[in-house]
């Protein structure tokens, strides 16, 4: 069966809104995706219903509210098929996710002249933390060479590697510039075998296919609620247990001790001893619900309906003079977004006249200057796809972007 993108439209209440009287197209899922009805009545029902702090109070809200959150936990393993709930921590971001594992395992268990080897492809996310733990620690962090489409040198991953000084290797599961995807699960067992660690951040890819944590056999993988449909705040780190339970805690204060004395204290057992405070309770029961509604949805259909829109934008952008695509001009090898260029146009300007117009694509570097500077550009557009994105949000654009070149070129 294929997706009904059209009636998935109408169940996201922002898109029903004009913007002077044009229809929203809202093209930027990549940044941050909108959030279904279903979603935002779960948290406001939370609210309304259930709302106490968790794993404090006896009374029946606190109980209340602790069930909700540990069920979003199950949810959460499900979703990357971890084998634990003790895998999942709840943090506010993937950024954070990205900054436990630096601080907690990077300036524990890595120690001068080891090397963190990361990919040009990636997100300042998956980048400043690791220059933070350079500064601090003196590790090394090297870089992952991509190709003119924007796909692995894996002569330049496996080289470094062989070196034996890459102790992490820190790699997305998905460019949230170019749509290119890492063979994760290929450079994941290279990477065991040379002895590193390997991190994925999934910011994009969970929105964009399924994963396995256990098939993959990554040691951490992070992502973010907001891009998933699910609210902001929340984000997830998945860590194998023996390695999350040989760490030290991350933050300090309530939640995360066994006791606390005058002199010291003792950390709790996982999970929540990566958990320090009230955690994002109303946003793990989104971030639930998010999940729970994704299931309606096979991963093929997705995939199917992604692809042909891919496919449909990819031949559309075409057709305009001076546009130029980056990375990979074929669908099937690319997932999530689209990045251009037009020549003498800066993308600020572009997506100002078109957001005027109620079609919102990202300009910018999209936090990823390094692949920028690699390309030799110092900024592109971008459109993403989602669930709701219907042939109409795309067919609008090359007319729509024809006139603002035109706009912007008199
Ligand atoms: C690939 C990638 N990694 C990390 C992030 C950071 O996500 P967050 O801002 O939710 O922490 C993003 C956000 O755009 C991203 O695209």
């Amino acid at each position: 069966m294929s997706l009904d993108s059209a009636s998935i439209r109408r169940q996201f209440p922002l898109l029903q809104q004009k913007i002077d009287d044009h229809p929203m197209m809202y093209l930027d899922a990549s940044a941050t995706s909108q959030k279904p009805q279903i979603v935002l009545d779960a948290m406001n029902d939370f609210y309304t219903t259930s709302n106490a702090n968790v794993h404090r109070g006896m009374h029946v809200l606190s109980e209340r509210a602790t069930t909700e959150y540990e069920k979003a936990r199950e949810s959460v393993r499900r979703f990357l098929n971890a084998s634990s709930t003790d895998e999942i921590i709840f943090t506010k971001s993937s950024t954070e996710s990205i900054n436990l594992v630096a601080r907690c395992y990077g300036e524990h268990f890595l120690k001068e002249g080891d090397a963190v080897l990361v990919s040009i492809l990636e997100h300042h996310s998956n980048i400043v933390p690791w220059l933070q733990l350079k500064e601090k620690k003196g590790i090394d962090v090297r870089w992952i060479e991509v190709d003119q489409q924007g796909q692995i040198r894996m002569d330049s991953f496996e080289s470094q590697l062989a070196e034996k000084k890459v102790k992490m290797v820190a790699i997305t599961g998905l460019s949230n510039v170019l749509g290119t995807l890492p063979p994760l699960k290929e450079m994941i067992a290279s990477a065991h075998k040379a002895g590193a660690l390997v991190i994925v951040d999934a910011a994009q890819l969970a929105a964009h296919a399924q994963i396995d944590v256990q098939d993959l056999d990554c040691d951490f993988l992070a992502f973010s609620g907001h891009k998933i449909y699910g609210p902001t705040g929340i984000g997830v780190l998945y860590g194998k247990k023996d390695l999350l339970g040989a760490m030290p805690p991350f933050l300090g204060g309530g939640m995360m001790i066994k006791e606390v004395t005058r002199g010291h204290f003792v950390a709790t057992d996982l999970p929540a001893k990566f958990e320090a405070g009230t955690p994002p309770i109303a946003e793990a029961v989104g971030l639930r619900t998010a999940i729970e509604w994704q299931k309606t949805f096979s991963w093929k259909d997705r995939q199917d309906h992604e692809r042909e829109m891919l496919a449909l934008a990819l031949s559309e952008l075409k057709k305009i003079e001076g546009l130029h695509i980056l990375g990979p001009k074929n669908p099937d090898q690319i997932l999530g977004c689209i990045s251009f260029v037009v020549d003498g146009v800066h993308p600020h300007d572009l997506t100002d006249i078109l957001g005027s117009q109620g079609i919102c694509l990202r300009a910018g570097h999209h936090c990823a200057q390094p692949l920028h500077d690699t390309l030799g550009i110092p900024a592109s557009t971008r459109l993403s796809i989602s669930l709701h994105t219907t042939k109409d949000d795309i067919l609008i654009l090359t007319p729509a972007i024809t006139k603002a070149i035109k706009i912007l070129k008199k």
